[in-house]
């Protein structure tokens, strides 16, 4: 198959923005992930696609639990910071973040967050399909979100 009609093909599904953190002692770590989708109600069950050579998910992997923030359209510098590789210490400083279960954080600025536990991870081709079981969410700032639409960020046109 060809692989720029497989990438712009798919690149025709719209898509909101999550910023994916794990933490263990030794480092947390984040990414920016659209892959985010929901599984099942009863068990809460969501999930996320990951890179196999992710920093983020080695975290995950080791933690077994991670964070998932959806975030506001005002967010897209944090979305294309948290698409690059390499040390986050100091981004941590500097976020308004809240502490989830087993002190991962979770943006405090987003839309929503959910707190999840591994249920399931998957190896799937170059990624991991990761399942969590979410053990804590809520609601924090009303917003309009932001989205991702082939291959870039995007805003509805206004209405009337
Ligand atoms: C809009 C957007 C969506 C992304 N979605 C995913 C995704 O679903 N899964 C993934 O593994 N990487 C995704 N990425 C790429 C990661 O954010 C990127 O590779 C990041 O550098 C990984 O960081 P880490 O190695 O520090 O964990 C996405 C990037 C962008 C800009």
């Amino acid at each position: 198959m060809d692989t720029k009609i497989f990438r712009e093909t798919l690149a025709q599904f719209a898509t909101g923005i999550t910023v994916v953190i794990s933490r263990t002692a030794r480092t947390t770590h984040g990414m920016t992930v659209n892959s985010f989708t929901s599984v099942s109600l009863t068990p809460p069950l969501v999930l996320f696609c990951a890179d196999n050579r992710s920093d983020t998910f080695q975290t995950v992997q080791e933690s077994h639990r991670f964070t998932v923030s959806i975030l506001a359209d005002r967010q897209e510098a944090l979305s294309q910071r948290f698409a690059l590789t390499g040390p986050q210490e100091e981004l941590f400083q500097s976020l308004n973040c809240r502490e989830g279960i087993d002190g991962i954080p979770y943006l405090a600025d987003g839309l929503a967050f959910l707190d999840c536990s591994v249920e399931n991870i998957i190896p799937a081709g170059d990624h991991h399909i990761v399942i969590g079981h979410v053990d804590n969410l809520g609601l924090l700032n009303p917003s309009d979100p932001l989205l991702y639409y082939q291959s870039n960020y995007y805003r509805p046109a206004a209405t009337s």
